[in-house]
């Protein structure tokens, strides 16, 4: 086997490291190791192989599943919360058999009903809001992507059941997101109810609750089934495989976990990150208000996806953080040369989707927030990829893009915001994800709702 060199310190410290700064640690590794080395962060396994090699990318996402797979196992990480049959943590067969049970919510025509629901959930929870009043922003945003993925799973985000999961779902991800949490994760053996103060032991009973409710609306929604109900619930329900089968009451509550953690925590963050982008920037809030502004009377999503811009502005963001720091871990199944070196069957390999996109060479001035490179060129999937690629590419791509674009141009035409301190603001690990160091604070301005549009769905 001939791994790429890096850090020769102890796992121990390796793991504190990844745990508390994966940013700066990855940073640090590419400027001594280049752009693929390993890092120890398991006390028993052999290094993982990490790159941010364009070429190299291509290979781990692409290559032939007799040569490397994407096994649920090593997402075990995500067990805790999503459970052993989650699309993210079962694999092969069984994997293919889930992906293609979840993928038509998150198809073309689906997508048209859930444009109405994020601009009128965006209104909703922007509407509660005064001049003069100061926002933090990340609790806007996760307001609204989970009043929206709420409705877009159970097609309702109001109701006891719904208010309790919700209230339930922000603890569970509050608590779940905490370093600490992370550090346990990696150190099984900590993993112990230790009673009432105990971190791990709340966690878990939390998730207990949570699961409750789930279940109990499976439960409800199998003896009265209504028919002319279209959220993902209902169509993962409906839903048969190839020999005919329905998903199991533990296949269903895993999936739904997964789409209400996955399809919350990140595009809220991202959302509150291209909020802070278009705020701190003059320049690129002004050429956003231009666009918007150009828009005719009513757009209709279809129009706002397509606005160039406001892509540009979305791709820049996800770029410069990505939510995601990497793709999920592939595993090597037969003797490989991945960038000129040798991977062992065994070996876990790593796209690293933060140092890719901030290659200079690639990006020049990779710190700085430009859009336009979005305009003037185009990248390839191995350059850009902040939803991965490959078996595993993520499944809200399409979703998440959608949430986004439409939410910033029904703040941006409800609100004028202003940064409370224009301080630069860093990405840190929040979790297993990404998010700001500190909280994006805004005050309100002046609400601009008469010259606010209202956004008509049509089918994307
Ligand atoms: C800005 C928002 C989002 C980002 C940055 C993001 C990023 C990612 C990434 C990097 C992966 C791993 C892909 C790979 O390893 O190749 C992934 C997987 C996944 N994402 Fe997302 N995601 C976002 C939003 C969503 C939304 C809205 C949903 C659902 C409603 C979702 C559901 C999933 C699922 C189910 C997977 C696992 C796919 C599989 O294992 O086959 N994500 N996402």
């Amino acid at each position: 086997m001939h791994l790429p060199t890096g850090p020769q310190t102890p796992a121990f410290l390796q793991i504190l490291r990844w745990v508390f700064s994966p940013m700066s640690y990855m940073e640090a590794c590419a400027k001594t190791y280049g752009d693929t080395f390993s890092l120890k962060l398991d006390t028993n396994s052999d290094p993982i192989f990490f790159t941010s090699n364009p070429q190299a990318i291509q290979q781990i996402l692409t290559s032939d599943t007799k040569e490397l797979e994407a096994p649920g196992e090593l997402n075990s990480l995500f067990e805790f919360l999503l459970g052993k049959k989650s699309v993210i943590t079962i694999s092969g067969a069984e994997h293919q058999r889930q992906r293609q049970l979840m993928m038509p919510p998150f198809h073309g025509e689906r997508m048209r009903s859930y444009s109405q629901v994020i601009t009128d959930v965006t209104a909703k929870v922007i509407n509660q809001y005064q001049v003069g009043e100061t926002l933090n922003i990340r609790s806007i945003t996760q307001d609204i992507t989970l009043r929206v993925i709420m409705q877009a799973v159970f097609g309702l985000d109001e109701g006891p059941r719904a208010e309790k999961l919700q209230e339930l779902l922000g603890k569970l991800l509050e608590k779940g997101s905490s370093r600490l949490i992370v550090f346990l994760l990696y150190f099984p053996s900590l993993q112990r109810d230790f009673g009432p103060i105990d971190l791990w032991g709340q966690q878990m009973r939390l998730q207990a609750e949570t699961d409750n409710l789930i279940y109990a609306e499976i439960q409800e929604r199998r003896e009265n089934p209504d028919p002319s109900r279209t959220d993902i619930l209902s169509l993962l329900m409906a839903a048969r495989d190839e020999a005919g089968q329905p998903m199991t009451d533990e296949e269903l509550h895993d999936e739904l976990i997964t789409l209400l953690v996955a399809g919350h925590e990140t595009t809220a963050t991202a959302l509150a990150w291209a909020l802070y982008w278009i705020h701190k920037l003059p320049s690129v809030r002004q050429k956003l208000l231009a666009e918007i502004d150009d828009l005719a009377e009513n757009p209709d999503s279809n129009t706002v996806f397509k606005l160039p811009y406001l892509n540009a502005v979305f791709s820049e963001t996800l770029r410069i953080y990505p939510v995601a720091m990497l793709t999920f871990p592939r595993q090597v199944k037969m003797p490989i040369s991945i960038g000129g070196y040798d991977l062992e069957p065994g070996t876990v390999a790593l796209g690293s989707i933060y140092l890719t996109h901030h290659r200079e060479d690639i990006y020049p001035e990779p710190k700085k927030f430009k859009p336009e490179r979005f305009l003037e060129q185009q990248f390839s999937p191995y350059e850009y990829l902040p939803f991965g690629g490959g078996a595993r590419r993520c499944i809200g791509l399409a979703f998440a893009q959608l949430e986004m674009k439409l939410a910033i141009v029904k703040i941006l035409s409800s609100l004028e915001l202003e940064l409370v301190d224009n301080g630069d603001i860093a990405a840190q690990r929040r979790g297993l994800v990404t998010s700001p160091d500190r909280p994006i604070k805004m005050i309100v301005k002046s609400n601009l709702q008469v010259k606010s549009r209202s956004l008509e769905t049509v089918a994307l």
